[in-house]
């Protein structure tokens, strides 16, 4: 069993809960709903999201994974795109100031090729210089699960490896961290969102009407509370 403080403010996890993955949603609304523009929202969010890996890095979890700019995304006005990237680089610098403080090592998950240069070469150079850290921090850019799996079926025809669970799991950007036990989306949609769709098939997953920029430490505790209060049977009795 997992160690619950008494005043429920902290919780010890334990080798079910490893891994947790986050929807952040609601980045807009939130912005809208105070007469701010959209790019506020996502201003807002990569705090929220900060605030959130910093309390997963203090949790001692194993991997955290969040999707940041889907492969769809790309449907929305140059503007705000160019603000998530923006906001990506601003991140990725601040943590190469920060580096001795923390323990993660970074993975950029999803397809590269058509984001900016300069945010390549950025990517690139943390994950290279934190990847014998011990937390996994993965953000998925530019990342569609139905794309991933192409591009791992793909591999492995050319390779001339055969098709199993195992060698899919090995072919996916998340080869290195697993799968995730939990998936968070906040922001009130019950959906996936092309997001680890091969990777979600035994996480459990928990939906909040909070809107991302609001989501914070407690509300990742209420996550791993309703977690631990659920049987996970994987298909048995
Ligand atoms: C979904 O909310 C959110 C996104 C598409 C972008 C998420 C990006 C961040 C939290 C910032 C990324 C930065 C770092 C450093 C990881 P939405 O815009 O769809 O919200 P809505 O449903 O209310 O419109």
């Amino acid at each position: 069993m997992p160690l619950f403080i008494k005043n429920k403010k902290s919780v010890t996890l334990d080798e079910r809960l490893t891994h947790i993955a986050f929807i952040m949603d609601g980045n807009g609304r939130w912005a809208t709903s105070r007469g701010l523009p959209r790019e506020q929202g996502h201003r807002a969010g990569a705090k929220a999201f900060q605030t959130v890996a910093q309390y997963c890095e203090k949790l001692a979890l194993r991997a955290m994974t969040v999707y940041a700019f889907s492969t769809e995304n790309w449907k929305r006005p140059t503007r705000e795109v160019e603000a998530i990237m923006d906001l990506l680089e601003e991140y990725i610098d601040s943590c190469e100031e920060e580096l001795k403080d923390h323990s993660v090592q970074f993975h950029f998950i999803g397809d590269r090729a058509p984001l900016r240069a300069s945010l390549k070469t950025k990517m690139d150079r943390l994950e290279e210089t934190t990847r014998e850290n011990r937390m996994v921090l993965n953000i998925a850019v530019n990342y569609g699960a139905r794309a991933e799996l192409c591009r791992a079926f793909e591999t492995l025809r050319s390779n001339g490896t055969s098709i199993s669970e195992q060698s899919i799991c090995e072919a996916l950007f998340t080869a290195h961290s697993g799968d995730p036990d939990m998936i968070v989306r906040t922001g009130g949609d019950l959906r996936i969102s092309n997001f680890l769709l091969w990777q979600a098939a035994y996480a459990e997953l928990y939906f909040t009407d909070k809107l991302w920029p609001d989501f914070g430490p407690s509300d990742v505790d209420a996550a791993i509370h309703e977690f631990y209060s659920r049987q996970r049977r994987y298909g048995g009795v």
